[in-house]
């Protein structure tokens, strides 16, 4: 949408932006910005609703003295009540969109008035709009248009803000766009070029531009290190399977908190053909994307680096393979033996984000000392069925810690809802031949089933959340500040969750 946004105190703007709230009318402070009634008249428009993201466009009289801007926007911020900082992402997003079809390149926000009537914290509002106008931003979809698509001139945006706790929120918001951004480019790019090897290739270059450590291990260091899970997924693609390492170490500052880790675990499967047991009627549409847990850890990890930069280390782990078929893949009836000592019979070669999810958790719980474990994973279709794309499900047994996803999932607007855990589930788990089954073969609780057998591969004490995000990585129509595509979930919930480390 736009090239590039830049923030600014001082200056004139194209466009004014002033807030009204649904049932009611324009504030003091936006009405002693009409120079000539005309954005009062404006707000009595049957079209002006203030329902949330409603925007009403008008401009002051031709040679009015003293108009502060040349066109008014008035953006509807929903019910005065419901109205939270992350309302802003909405907002912001709508009036993104007007002004960039109008082809404008200023704007000047005057919501304070609007924020204060709401309670609501104006660095935080300011965070979400700038969250909204940079998501709005992003331009993957274009990435692999080529020479029969012409392409659209995108402007620059100047946005004026002169509160400097809108302002400093607007930066942040903006920055943890790009984290976002970042997740949903890798998440666009297709298979035959997000391979494994690009996909490490990506977390090297991530690393190197931001001063995180990064290590790969393929080929004989899977064996080495009993990496089961990635060796029998990834076997059958010429793409060969890794499991990538990135480290986040805090600089200058001593770790204030012990200095366990917080580990980030993501699904990176660069393509699910279902393998053996393979999909059908084109149920591997989309399967691209089925990367989608590990691209969010990924931009996380810039986040984290660039922006959050918490006191606490943090290891980001992706389990990287194609699930593909040839004569050498894994089939259904195989029994693959864990680090941890756990056998796993092969029921059905569909359910390989858990084969290869149980690798990295065994490491994290072995290897890295973790205060903590997040999982990413567009683990199960029956979480589209149960919670669509509206929540993300969450598994998470530790009170604290799902306490702090929840808060960090408020913050950011990606909405959880916990499905519960049962020691039931994990019977239904058990094989007649191994210790466990990678999939039940009855149709129940297949998310829950996800999730009652990654429990096997973490150690009982660490605390860990696993989020199904098969319903909320993609957006199939134009949501918020979302186009049709990828959402980049997760990449802003982990940013937030470390925020306070
Ligand atoms: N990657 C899929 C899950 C998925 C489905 C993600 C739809 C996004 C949209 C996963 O590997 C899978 O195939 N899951 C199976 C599990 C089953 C075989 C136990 C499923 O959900 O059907
Ligand atoms: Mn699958
Ligand atoms: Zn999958």
């Amino acid at each position: 949408m736009f090239q590039s946004i830049r923030v600014s105190a001082k200056g004139g703007a194209q466009a004014l932006v002033v807030g009204q709230f649904k049932g009611e009318g324009l504030d003091a402070a936006a009405r002693r910005l009409d120079a000539d009634g005309s954005l009062v008249a404006a707000s009595r428009r049957p079209d002006a609703t203030g329902e949330l993201g409603v925007v009403v466009e008008s401009a002051p009289a031709p040679g009015a003295k003293k108009a502060p801007a040349e066109r008014y926007f008035i953006v509807g911020l929903g019910e005065r009540g419901s109205f939270a900082p992350g309302s802003m992402r909405t907002a912001a997003a709508s009036v993104g969109r007007r002004l960039a079809g109008a082809k404008l390149t200023s704007v000047s926000f005057a919501l304070g008035s609007s924020f204060d009537a709401a309670k609501a914290d104006a660095e935080e509002c300011g965070a979400a709009a700038g969250e909204g106008l940079g998501l709005l931003s992003w331009d993957g979809d274009r990435a692999f248009k080529g020479s029969a698509t012409p392409d659209p001139k995108r402007g620059r945006l100047t946005i004026v803000a002169d509160d400097a706790r809108f302002r400093a929120g607007l930066g942040e918001g903006l920055a943890l766009a790009e984290s976002a951004n970042l997740c949903r480019t890798l998440s666009q790019t297709p298979p035959n070029i997000a391979t494994t090897s690009f996909m490490a290739a990506q977390a090297r270059k991530l690393a190197r531009a931001t001063g995180l450590r990064c290590t790969v291990l393929e080929g004989d260091a899977l064996v080495r290190e009993k990496l089961t899970g990635l060796i029998n997924v990834g076997k059958a693609s010429e793409n060969k399977p890794c499991l990538i390492r990135l480290e986040y170490r805090p600089r200058g500052k001593p770790p204030a908190r012990a200095s366990k880790p917080a580990v980030l675990i993501g699904k990176t499967m660069t393509y699910d053909t279902g393998g053996l047991s393979l999909k059908i009627n084109n149920g591997m549409v989309g399967m691209k994307r089925d990367k989608d847990g590990g691209c969010a850890v990924l931009g996380a990890m810039h986040a984290i680096a660039t922006v959050v930069k918490p006191r606490r280390p943090v290891v980001a782990l992706l389990a990287c393979a194609e699930n593909s078929i040839s004569d050498e893949a894994y089939r259904p009836d195989d029994i693959l033996t864990y680090r941890n000592g756990v056998s796993v019979e092969v029921t059905n070669t569909d359910a390989e984000g858990r084969l290869v999810l149980a690798d990295a958790l065994c490491w994290a719980c072995e290897k890295e000392n973790p205060a903590y474990i997040v999982d990413l994973a567009t683990l199960t279709g029956g979480v589209v069925v149960a919670l669509g794309s509206t929540f993300c499900g969450m598994f998470c047994e530790d009170d604290k810690l799902r306490g702090r996803v929840e808060e960090a999932a408020k913050a950011s607007g990606e909405r959880v809802w916990r499905l519960p855990m049962h020691d039931e589930y994990r019977e239904l788990m058990k094989s007649p031949v191994a210790d466990i089954l990678n999939s039940n073969p009855n149709r129940k609780a297949h998310p829950i089933q996800g999730a009652a057998f990654l429990s096997y591969f973490v150690e009982p004490k660490v605390p860990w959340c696993h989020l199904d995000i098969a319903g909320v990585h993609v957006a199939e129509k134009i949501t918020g500040p979302f186009i049709e595509g990828p959402t980049g979930w997760g990449v802003r919930l982990l940013a937030r969750l470390l925020e306070d480390e």
